[in-house]
């Protein structure tokens, strides 16, 4: 069986915002593709045998003082290289060519035209708009290389070198403001690298099971496993792997949604028929929190109270030698961005600081994944919807959704109201595809109201539900009217203790997506 990694493109990072996307725009065709800084050593950046290179943009100046370069890796030229952006202008700088600061920075929409034909463009409209950002611009293309197409700003907005595959283009073809951008990087993979289609999830999966079994041996493998889809898929890819020698540990924080812990033990311990070890762990949790209101407290007692509890169920088996952990692969591109060049695992924050008396070794079967492929072979290994397109939900759970002191009477409320909104969402089918996350929360205030001839005077609940492709900002969703009234009214007529509806209207920034 050979390695599906095997045969994919390299992606050089030079500081892009963009490089992920170039990675996952490669793997959506069916090719591996992974990123590393733009000067680690060539044998790291070849150990999976690309067929091409791909060099990133970059907020740098190739004439700057320090500038990063072109990588080692690919001076002798023995395979094919896209160069983006500033990728071009390294490619260019490096192989004789000249690049100058434009009189006019390129911001935006543009028009190229091509005025070549080559394999880079093959059924590329003439015209295209494509998205273009940057300050300098090729000024004469190195020996070899000819003009692909111009902008109005350049008559250098792509150039190549046909016969040696290196091509260069000054727009970014990843982002979804070049329509035919795909297209294009689907002709450097497929027309110019000769990549073969290898990359799928189910690939991955039998690839995957025969290294974790070569890895694990007959020893044990811990994991714990919070329903999230990352633990999930880490949880089945394993099960298929070594069945029984895992043991999954499922802590019930008493701080789930609605039916979610009773969900996990039903999918995972009674379908699956996973070795899976469910602790009832509520009267730790609640007891630590009673009374605490200010949320980095919760989080903290939280965060301990889950060590402490999935510590004790470790050392009451002194025969595992290995922790899994769900890591994928946005983690690890972002520790090694954050540590320099060097590669470092960033530890799962739920199982991040174990006790130093537990020593395992690391298993981390997703960490070549970026989310959606988690997701694809959550569906091939035959997880539910419900689980694979869980929405994310936080480690401290309703606790910092439940504002103010946590009792289990107003987290029973919080559930019911938060049900309601979930599944009034669902029916609509706006849950999975028009909101990234949607929840209520508890308020900290009563405020009056009249139900039939009484005044009462009860709780209030406010619903959140926010559209966001990465979390760190997020816009609220702009809910039908009606189905907005249909939940305020199901909530306060259904649920005991809430006399009072909101929704929140606040985007991130300046608001945060939870509450706390
Ligand atoms: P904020 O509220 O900061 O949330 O806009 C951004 C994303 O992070 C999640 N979140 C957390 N996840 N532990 C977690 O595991 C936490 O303490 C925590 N706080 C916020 C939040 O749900 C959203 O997806």
């Amino acid at each position: 069986m050979t390695d599906p990694r095997h045969g994919g493109i390299a992606v050089l990072d030079y500081g892009s915002q963009y490089t992920q996307l170039i990675a996952r725009r490669v793997r959506e065709q069916g090719v591996y593709a992974e990123v590393f800084p733009y000067n680690a050593a060539p044998a790291q950046i070849n150990q999976h045998e690309p067929r091409g290179y791909i060099l990133s943009g970059g907020p740098n100046s190739v004439y700057d003082p320090g500038a990063p370069q072109l990588s080692a890796a690919l001076q002798d030229g023995h395979a094919p290289v896209l160069g983006i952006c500033y990728g071009m202008q390294a490619l260019t700088h490096a192989l004789g060519g000249a690049v100058a600061g434009s009189l006019k920075r390129e911001y935006g929409s543009a028009q190229i035209t091509q005025t070549l034909a080559s394999p880079l463009f093959r059924d590329l409209a003439h015209t295209q708009t494509v998205w273009m950002s940057h300050g300098d611009r090729i000024e004469s293309p190195p020996p070899g290389f000819t003009a692909l197409a111009a902008s109005d700003n350049s008559p250098y907005a792509a150039i190549g070198d046909t016969a040696r595959g290196l091509y260069g283009v000054q727009f970014h073809p990843e982002v979804a403001h070049t329509p035919q951008g795909r297209q294009l990087l689907r002709n450097f993979v497929f027309n110019v690298c000769n990549c073969a289609p290898n990359w799928s999830p189910g690939a991955f999966i039998e690839d995957a099971v025969a290294a974790i079994r070569a890895r694990v041996g007959g020893e044990r493998v811990l994991l714990a496993l919070s329903g999230g889809v990352d633990s999930a898929v880490t949880g089945a890819l394993l099960q298929q792997a070594i069945g029984d020698q895992l043991v999954a540990v499922f802590v019930n924080n008493g701080l789930l949604r609605l039916g979610e812990a009773e969900s996990v033990v039903r999918i995972f311990g009674a379908e699956r028929g996973m070795n899976l070890v469910a602790v009832d762990a509520t009267e730790t949790f609640l007891s630590a929190l009673d009374g605490i209101t200010d949320p980095e407290q919760k989080r903290k007692i939280i965060g301990k109270a889950f060590i402490d509890t999935f510590a004790a169920e470790a050392r009451r088996r002194d025969d595992i030698a290995f922790l899994a952990q769900g890591t994928i692969y946005p983690d690890v591109i972002e520790s090694a961005a954050s540590s320099g060049q060097s590669r470092v695992i960033k530890s799962h924050h739920n199982v991040g600081g174990l006790p130093d008396d537990l020593h395992f070794q690391l298993v981390e079967p997703l960490r070549d994944l970026f989310k959606d492929e988690v997701r694809r072979v959550g569906t091939e290994l035959g997880l539910p919807d419900s689980i694979v397109w869980r929405q994310p939900f936080p480690g401290p759970g309703l606790a910092v959704r439940c504002l103010g002191a946590i009792t289990w009477e107003r987290l029973e409320t919080l559930r019911a109201a938060d049900a309601i909104f979930l599944e009034v969402l669902e029916r609509e089918g706006l849950l999975r595809n028009a909101t990234a996350q949607s929840f209520a929360v508890l308020l900290p205030v009563r405020s009056v109201g009249v139900m039939g001839d009484n005044r009462t005077y009860e709780e209030a609940v406010a619903l959140r539900a926010v559209a966001t492709d990465d979390f760190m900002t997020a816009d609220w969703v702009r809910l039908p009217y009606d189905l907005l009234a249909e939940v305020s009214r199901r909530i306060v007529n259904e649920v005991p203790g809430v006399n009072r509806v909101t929704y929140d209207i606040t985007s991130k920034p300046p608001g945060t997506i939870e509450w706390e």
